[in-house]
């Protein structure tokens, strides 16, 4: 990685790497941000889906609902916009749990959290740091593993990230998703995901919604685009172009070494150990 690109790029607020896109300002204004009831925050690690669950949620909607930018995205006036709205909002983000503004918890406001195997996560930023200007340089898929399993990455460390949100597993405002279910199964993901928002929705009317989300139909719909700098669900690029790669599970093993793998998987049983999911 350039350190000048690394410079430039991104800065750390409360140990995590966030890019210049979460100005310092914004993210210290976080704690005072003002939760409604109906709030629903989609959450994630970066390159977990959460464009796809984005896309499957608005879908989900007859009412009048916005997908905001994310909450971390911009300086401090985008908070002002974000309290302006007077739609329900749809609020993406990549905080870990500890840095989630506090009135959304104490509000129990409702939250879905979508986790994807860390390996194919890993892969998938790769890919994203070499396309995405707002992210610094990476010269190898070597170089980039050893930054990811240091979580010395934008959003920081997946297993911290992932752990802060899953010590609250049994919330019941918290709904968790796992990409490599949704690409199993995606209406029965789907059906989870209305009976937690309380949606009546025909099982037809899932199957639709579960054709029109497909990585395919999302891709192609995106190249028809013009992409919209304050329109975004992911706080490091409002280009959509670079999310839709691949979109499989299981990516990680055309990159992994044996050798990266047995490091990745002893990390994973370490951190993972007290961990129920
Ligand atoms: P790959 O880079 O492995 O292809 P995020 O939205 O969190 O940035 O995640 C992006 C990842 O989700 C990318 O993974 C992208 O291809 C995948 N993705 C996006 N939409 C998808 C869909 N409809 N079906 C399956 N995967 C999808």
């Amino acid at each position: 990685m350039s350190s000048s690109g690394e410079a430039e790029l991104l800065h750390t607020f409360k140990g995590i790497p966030f890019t210049i896109r979460s100005s310092p300002e914004l993210l210290k204004s976080l704690d005072a941000f003002d939760a409604r009831d109906d709030d629903v925050l989609l959450v994630s690690y970066p390159k977990s889906g959460t464009h796809w669950l984005a896309g499957v949620i608005t879908k989900l909607y007859t009412t009048q609902v916005t997908v905001t930018s994310p909450i971390e995205f911009g300086d401090v006036s985008r908070l002002e916009e974000l309290n302006k709205l007077s739609s329900k909002r749809i609020i993406p983000t990549h905080l870990d749990y500890n840095m989630l503004p506090p009135n959304f918890k104490n509000k129990k406001c409702k939250m879905i959290y979508i986790s994807r195997n860390p390996k194919d996560t890993a892969v998938s930023m790769f890919h994203y740091y070499r396309d995405n200007p707002n992210l610094p340089t990476v010269d190898t898929w070597t170089a980039f593993f050893d930054l990811f399993v240091k979580g010395n990455v934008v959003c920081g460390s997946w297993f911290d990230h992932f752990l802060s949100w899953a010590e609250h597993e049994d919330e019941t405002n918290i709904l968790f998703l796992f990409y490599e279910d949704m690409k199993k199964d995606l209406p029965k993901v789907v059906k989870e995901i209305t009976l937690f928002l309380n949606l009546n929705i025909s099982d037809n009317d899932i199957q639709d919604i579960c054709k029109k989300s497909s990585f395919s139909e999302m891709k192609n719909d995106t190249e028809k685009e013009n992409s919209d700098p304050n329109h975004t669900v992911c706080a490091l690029t409002s280009n959509r172009k670079l999310i839709f790669r691949k979109g499989a599970v299981g990516d990680w093993k055309n990159y992994f070494t044996p050798k990266q793998n047995i490091r990745f998987q002893e990390i994973f049983n370490e951190k993972m150990k007290l961990n129920k999911m």
